[in-house]
Protein backbone atom coordinates (compact mmCIF):
# COMPACT_ATOMS: atom_id res chain seq x y z
CA UNK A 1 0.00 0.00 0.00
CA UNK A 2 2.96 2.43 0.82
CA UNK A 3 3.70 2.64 -3.15
CA UNK A 4 0.22 3.59 -3.92
CA UNK A 5 0.65 5.89 -0.82
CA UNK A 6 3.94 7.42 -2.53
CA UNK A 7 2.57 7.71 -5.97
CA UNK A 8 -0.29 9.72 -5.18
CA UNK A 9 1.04 11.98 -2.35
CA UNK A 10 4.20 12.70 -4.48
CA UNK A 11 1.74 13.47 -7.59
CA UNK A 12 0.69 17.26 -9.10
CA UNK A 13 -2.66 18.10 -8.59
CA UNK A 14 -3.81 21.28 -7.04
CA UNK A 15 -7.46 22.20 -7.02
CA UNK A 16 -8.96 22.97 -10.44
CA UNK A 17 -6.29 21.19 -12.40
CA UNK A 18 -6.39 17.42 -11.29
CA UNK A 19 -6.24 15.92 -14.89
CA UNK A 20 -3.08 13.78 -14.17
CA UNK A 21 -4.35 12.96 -10.45
CA UNK A 22 -7.53 10.94 -12.32
CA UNK A 23 -5.52 9.81 -15.36
CA UNK A 24 -3.18 7.92 -11.48
CA UNK A 25 -6.16 6.95 -10.05
CA UNK A 26 -8.39 5.25 -12.91
CA UNK A 27 -6.84 2.36 -13.71
CA UNK A 28 -6.42 1.92 -10.04
CA UNK A 29 -10.03 1.29 -9.66
CA UNK A 30 -10.92 0.11 -13.27
CA UNK A 31 -10.88 -3.76 -12.32
CA UNK A 32 -12.71 -3.09 -8.93
CA UNK A 33 -16.15 -1.68 -10.59
CA UNK A 34 -18.25 -1.59 -12.70
CA UNK A 35 -19.00 1.60 -14.81
CA UNK A 36 -16.53 4.85 -14.49
CA UNK A 37 -17.25 7.59 -15.61
CA UNK A 38 -16.06 11.74 -15.93
CA UNK A 39 -18.44 14.17 -15.12
CA UNK A 40 -17.99 17.98 -16.56
CA UNK A 41 -16.34 19.60 -13.75
CA UNK A 42 -13.71 16.75 -13.84
CA UNK A 43 -15.07 14.17 -10.88
CA UNK A 44 -14.39 10.41 -11.19
CA UNK A 45 -17.45 8.37 -10.61
CA UNK A 46 -16.69 4.15 -10.39
CA UNK A 47 -19.61 2.61 -9.49
CA UNK A 48 -19.81 -0.69 -7.81
CA UNK A 49 -23.74 -2.26 -8.35
CA UNK A 50 -25.41 -3.49 -5.33
CA UNK A 51 -27.93 -6.76 -5.80
CA UNK A 52 -30.79 -4.58 -5.78
CA UNK A 53 -31.32 -4.56 -2.11
CA UNK A 54 -29.54 -1.78 -0.71
CA UNK A 55 -29.21 1.95 -0.96
CA UNK A 56 -27.53 4.40 -3.44
CA UNK A 57 -24.27 5.28 -1.32
CA UNK A 58 -21.84 8.14 -2.55
CA UNK A 59 -18.28 7.79 -1.25
CA UNK A 60 -16.08 10.79 -1.78
CA UNK A 61 -12.53 11.28 -1.69
CA UNK A 62 -10.96 14.70 -3.36
CA UNK A 63 -8.27 14.12 -6.07
CA UNK A 64 -6.87 17.92 -5.43
CA UNK A 65 -4.63 19.23 -3.11
CA UNK A 66 -3.42 22.78 -1.67
CA UNK A 67 -1.92 24.68 -3.52
CA UNK A 68 -0.71 28.38 -5.91
CA UNK A 69 -1.52 30.14 -8.18
CA UNK A 70 0.86 32.77 -9.95
CA UNK A 71 -0.99 36.40 -10.09
CA UNK A 72 2.34 38.11 -11.52
CA UNK A 73 5.58 38.18 -12.93
CA UNK A 74 7.88 40.58 -11.91
CA UNK A 75 10.50 42.02 -15.08
CA UNK A 76 13.16 40.28 -12.97
CA UNK A 77 11.33 36.93 -12.84
CA UNK A 78 10.26 36.73 -9.71
CA UNK A 79 6.67 35.05 -9.79
CA UNK A 80 4.07 36.82 -6.94
CA UNK A 81 0.78 34.12 -6.41
CA UNK A 82 -2.43 33.85 -4.42
CA UNK A 83 -3.23 30.65 -2.57
CA UNK A 84 -5.44 27.89 -3.79
CA UNK A 85 -7.48 26.79 -0.72
CA UNK A 86 -5.90 26.96 2.81
CA UNK A 87 -2.12 27.74 2.54
CA UNK A 88 -0.27 29.06 5.53
CA UNK A 89 2.00 31.41 4.90
CA UNK A 90 4.56 30.08 7.79
CA UNK A 91 4.73 26.84 6.33
CA UNK A 92 5.83 28.03 3.04
CA UNK A 93 9.35 29.76 3.41
CA UNK A 94 12.26 27.93 1.52
CA UNK A 95 9.29 25.52 0.35
CA UNK A 96 9.21 24.09 -3.08
CA UNK A 97 6.88 23.97 -5.77
CA UNK A 98 5.84 22.15 -9.02
CA UNK A 99 4.10 23.56 -11.37
CA UNK A 100 2.35 21.23 -13.94
CA UNK A 101 5.44 21.47 -16.71
CA UNK A 102 7.36 20.13 -14.32
CA UNK A 103 9.22 23.55 -13.80
CA UNK A 104 10.30 23.52 -9.69
CA UNK A 105 10.12 26.58 -7.47
CA UNK A 106 11.61 27.77 -4.46
CA UNK A 107 9.44 29.87 -2.17
CA UNK A 108 10.45 32.84 -0.06
CA UNK A 109 9.57 36.23 1.33
CA UNK A 110 10.50 39.75 0.89
CA UNK A 111 13.40 40.50 3.78
CA UNK A 112 12.08 39.83 7.35
CA UNK A 113 12.99 43.53 9.55
CA UNK A 114 11.06 41.74 12.87
CA UNK A 115 12.39 37.86 12.53
CA UNK A 116 9.78 37.07 15.09
CA UNK A 117 6.94 38.08 12.47
CA UNK A 118 5.51 36.17 9.57
CA UNK A 119 4.40 38.10 6.51
CA UNK A 120 1.37 37.75 4.74
CA UNK A 121 0.94 35.44 1.73
CA UNK A 122 1.26 38.62 -0.79
CA UNK A 123 5.08 39.58 0.79
CA UNK A 124 6.03 36.02 -0.48
CA UNK A 125 7.65 35.06 -4.20
CA UNK A 126 8.17 32.21 -6.17
CA UNK A 127 11.85 32.40 -7.65
CA UNK A 128 11.90 29.46 -10.65
CA UNK A 129 15.61 30.97 -11.81
CA UNK A 130 14.22 32.91 -14.27
CA UNK A 131 15.55 36.36 -14.84
CA UNK A 132 12.89 37.98 -16.72
CA UNK A 133 9.27 37.92 -17.32
CA UNK A 134 10.45 36.63 -21.00
CA UNK A 135 12.88 33.84 -19.65
CA UNK A 136 10.37 32.76 -17.50
CA UNK A 137 8.93 29.02 -17.79
CA UNK A 138 5.50 29.76 -16.33
CA UNK A 139 3.52 32.98 -16.34
CA UNK A 140 0.12 34.36 -14.75
CA UNK A 141 -2.50 31.52 -14.23
CA UNK A 142 -0.10 28.62 -13.65
CA UNK A 143 -1.17 26.87 -10.45
CA UNK A 144 1.30 24.87 -8.23
CA UNK A 145 1.63 22.26 -5.71
CA UNK A 146 4.14 21.67 -3.45
CA UNK A 147 7.29 19.10 -3.11
CA UNK A 148 8.03 17.13 -0.94
CA UNK A 149 9.10 13.31 -1.05
CA UNK A 150 7.00 10.47 1.12
CA UNK A 151 8.50 8.63 3.98
CA UNK A 152 7.76 5.88 5.80
CA UNK A 153 9.03 5.52 9.76
CA UNK A 154 7.93 2.05 11.18
CA UNK A 155 3.47 2.62 10.84
CA UNK A 156 4.11 6.80 10.78
CA UNK A 157 3.87 7.88 7.29
CA UNK A 158 4.67 11.35 6.33
CA UNK A 159 4.30 13.53 2.94
CA UNK A 160 2.79 16.54 1.10
CA UNK A 161 -0.77 15.88 -0.01
CA UNK A 162 -2.34 12.98 2.66
CA UNK A 163 -4.86 15.60 2.80
CA UNK A 164 -6.58 13.99 0.55
CA UNK A 165 -4.31 11.37 -1.51
CA UNK A 166 -5.07 8.95 1.77
CA UNK A 167 -8.39 9.15 1.46
CA UNK A 168 -8.13 8.31 -2.65
CA UNK A 169 -5.58 5.68 -0.89
CA UNK A 170 -8.76 4.21 1.18
CA UNK A 171 -11.45 4.21 -1.17
CA UNK A 172 -9.32 2.52 -3.72
CA UNK A 173 -8.62 -0.24 -1.03
CA UNK A 174 -12.04 -0.75 0.32
CA UNK A 175 -12.99 -1.25 -3.27
CA UNK A 176 -10.49 -4.01 -4.10
CA UNK A 177 -11.48 -5.50 -0.59
CA UNK A 178 -15.58 -5.65 -1.44
CA UNK A 179 -16.60 -8.40 -2.60
CA UNK A 180 -20.13 -7.76 -2.90
CA UNK A 181 -21.95 -5.48 -0.97
CA UNK A 182 -26.13 -4.76 -1.34
CA UNK A 183 -25.72 -0.84 -2.33
CA UNK A 184 -25.25 0.42 -5.55
CA UNK A 185 -21.89 1.90 -4.46
CA UNK A 186 -20.58 5.39 -6.37
CA UNK A 187 -17.02 5.97 -5.20
CA UNK A 188 -16.46 9.78 -6.46
CA UNK A 189 -12.84 10.74 -6.70
CA UNK A 190 -13.49 14.30 -6.37
CA UNK A 191 -12.41 17.78 -7.76
CA UNK A 192 -11.69 20.97 -5.85
CA UNK A 193 -12.35 19.90 -2.50
CA UNK A 194 -9.58 22.86 -1.26
CA UNK A 195 -11.72 25.48 -2.51
CA UNK A 196 -15.06 24.89 -1.17
CA UNK A 197 -16.06 21.07 -1.74
CA UNK A 198 -17.63 21.83 -4.92
CA UNK A 199 -16.88 18.97 -7.05
CA UNK A 200 -18.45 16.62 -4.37
CA UNK A 201 -21.46 19.19 -4.73
CA UNK A 202 -22.64 18.71 -8.35
CA UNK A 203 -21.41 14.53 -7.66
CA UNK A 204 -23.98 14.35 -5.37
CA UNK A 205 -26.52 16.53 -7.02
CA UNK A 206 -26.15 14.30 -10.17
CA UNK A 207 -25.93 10.82 -7.63
CA UNK A 208 -28.71 11.87 -5.43
CA UNK A 209 -27.23 9.59 -3.18
CA UNK A 210 -29.19 8.06 -0.03
CA UNK A 211 -26.20 7.90 2.29
CA UNK A 212 -23.12 9.69 1.82
CA UNK A 213 -19.72 8.97 3.41
CA UNK A 214 -17.00 11.21 2.86
CA UNK A 215 -12.91 10.22 3.25
CA UNK A 216 -10.53 12.81 4.36
CA UNK A 217 -8.36 13.41 6.92
CA UNK A 218 -9.03 15.16 10.21
CA UNK A 219 -7.09 17.05 13.07
CA UNK A 220 -5.91 15.35 16.86
CA UNK A 221 -4.79 16.49 19.77
CA UNK A 222 -1.91 14.65 20.45
CA UNK A 223 0.89 16.94 19.72
CA UNK A 224 2.79 19.53 21.84
CA UNK A 225 -0.05 22.25 22.72
CA UNK A 226 -2.73 21.43 20.89
CA UNK A 227 -5.98 22.25 20.54
CA UNK A 228 -7.90 19.86 22.94
CA UNK A 229 -9.45 16.56 20.80
CA UNK A 230 -10.16 13.24 21.53
CA UNK A 231 -8.45 12.03 18.04
CA UNK A 232 -4.61 10.65 18.10
CA UNK A 233 -2.49 9.34 15.61
CA UNK A 234 -2.89 5.26 15.91
CA UNK A 235 -5.61 4.46 17.70
CA UNK A 236 -7.87 4.12 15.01
CA UNK A 237 -10.28 5.65 12.29
CA UNK A 238 -11.95 8.32 13.33
CA UNK A 239 -16.06 8.56 13.16
CA UNK A 240 -17.19 12.13 12.52
CA UNK A 241 -19.84 13.31 14.66
CA UNK A 242 -19.08 17.23 13.52
CA UNK A 243 -17.08 19.94 11.89
CA UNK A 244 -17.68 23.25 11.45
CA UNK A 245 -19.78 22.35 8.44
CA UNK A 246 -21.51 19.43 9.21
CA UNK A 247 -23.41 17.50 11.90
CA UNK A 248 -23.30 14.10 10.39
CA UNK A 249 -26.50 11.79 10.17
CA UNK A 250 -27.09 10.40 13.75
CA UNK A 251 -28.33 6.75 12.60
CA UNK A 252 -25.07 6.63 10.17
CA UNK A 253 -23.05 7.28 12.98
CA UNK A 254 -24.58 4.70 14.74
CA UNK A 255 -24.56 2.29 12.15
CA UNK A 256 -20.29 3.41 11.47
CA UNK A 257 -19.66 2.65 15.98
CA UNK A 258 -21.75 -1.18 15.60
CA UNK A 259 -19.72 -1.98 12.34
CA UNK A 260 -16.65 -1.36 14.01
CA UNK A 261 -17.30 -2.83 17.13
CA UNK A 262 -18.63 -6.00 15.66
CA UNK A 263 -15.63 -6.17 13.91
CA UNK A 264 -13.18 -4.87 16.27
CA UNK A 265 -11.63 -2.33 14.37
CA UNK A 266 -10.50 0.47 16.61
CA UNK A 267 -12.30 3.75 16.17
CA UNK A 268 -12.30 7.16 17.93
CA UNK A 269 -15.03 9.85 17.74
CA UNK A 270 -14.50 13.44 15.75
CA UNK A 271 -15.42 16.45 16.81
CA UNK A 272 -14.07 18.77 15.02
CA UNK A 273 -13.92 22.41 15.73
CA UNK A 274 -12.58 23.71 12.48
CA UNK A 275 -13.01 22.73 9.08
CA UNK A 276 -15.10 20.65 7.04
CA UNK A 277 -15.46 17.82 4.37
CA UNK A 278 -17.54 16.64 0.95
CA UNK A 279 -19.53 15.10 3.20
CA UNK A 280 -21.00 18.74 4.42
CA UNK A 281 -21.75 18.97 0.55
CA UNK A 282 -23.30 15.23 0.02
CA UNK A 283 -25.12 16.22 3.16
CA UNK A 284 -27.36 19.47 2.00
CA UNK A 285 -26.94 18.27 -1.79
CA UNK A 286 -30.34 18.21 -3.53
CA UNK A 287 -33.54 16.72 -1.09
CA UNK A 288 -30.33 15.90 1.19
CA UNK A 289 -28.85 13.06 2.37
CA UNK A 290 -27.27 11.46 5.26
CA UNK A 291 -24.18 11.60 5.01
CA UNK A 292 -21.11 11.15 7.61
CA UNK A 293 -17.10 10.70 7.03
CA UNK A 294 -14.57 8.16 8.09
CA UNK A 295 -11.29 10.56 8.62
CA UNK A 296 -8.04 9.09 8.85
CA UNK A 297 -6.43 11.39 11.99
CA UNK A 298 -3.56 13.35 10.27
CA UNK A 299 -0.76 15.64 12.21
CA UNK A 300 -0.02 18.90 10.55
CA UNK A 301 -2.66 19.18 8.38
CA UNK A 302 -2.26 21.59 5.29
CA UNK A 303 1.58 21.79 5.84
CA UNK A 304 4.17 19.84 3.35
CA UNK A 305 4.65 17.12 6.15
CA UNK A 306 1.67 15.83 6.91
CA UNK A 307 1.92 12.74 8.68
CA UNK A 308 -0.71 9.76 9.56
CA UNK A 309 -0.02 6.26 11.00
CA UNK A 310 -0.87 2.93 8.54
CA UNK A 311 -3.19 1.53 11.49
CA UNK A 312 -5.28 4.21 10.70
CA UNK A 313 -5.73 3.56 7.43
CA UNK A 314 -5.99 -0.34 7.84
CA UNK A 315 -8.76 0.45 10.30
CA UNK A 316 -10.62 3.10 7.90
CA UNK A 317 -10.60 0.60 5.23
CA UNK A 318 -11.79 -1.98 7.33
CA UNK A 319 -14.37 -0.24 8.15
CA UNK A 320 -15.69 0.96 5.21
CA UNK A 321 -15.76 -2.31 3.68
CA UNK A 322 -17.72 -3.24 6.70
CA UNK A 323 -20.12 -1.22 6.11
CA UNK A 324 -20.64 -1.48 2.37
CA UNK A 325 -21.12 -5.36 2.42
CA UNK A 326 -24.20 -4.74 4.91
CA UNK A 327 -27.38 -3.63 4.95
CA UNK A 328 -27.78 0.62 6.18
CA UNK A 329 -30.61 0.55 8.62
CA UNK A 330 -30.32 4.29 9.31
CO1 LIG B 1 -7.64 20.06 3.21
ZN1 LIG C 1 -9.23 17.15 2.71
Amino acid sequence: MNELIKKLTEAYGPSGFEDGMRDLIRPEIEPYVDEISVDAMGNLIAVKKGDGSGLKVMLAAHMDEIGVMVSHVTKEGFLRFTNIGGVYPHTLMGGRVQFANGTIGVVHSDRLTDRGKIHPLNKFFIDVGATSREDCPVGVGDAAGFVRPFIAQGSRLTAKSMDDRIGCVVAIEAMKKLASTPHDVYCVFSVQEEVGTRGAMVSANGISPDVGIALDVTGVGDVPEARPMDVSLGKGAAIKVKDAGMIAHVGLVKVMKQRAEEANIPYQLEVLEGGSTDARSIQISNAGSAAGCISIPCRYVHSPSETVDARDVEASINLLVEILSKPIAL
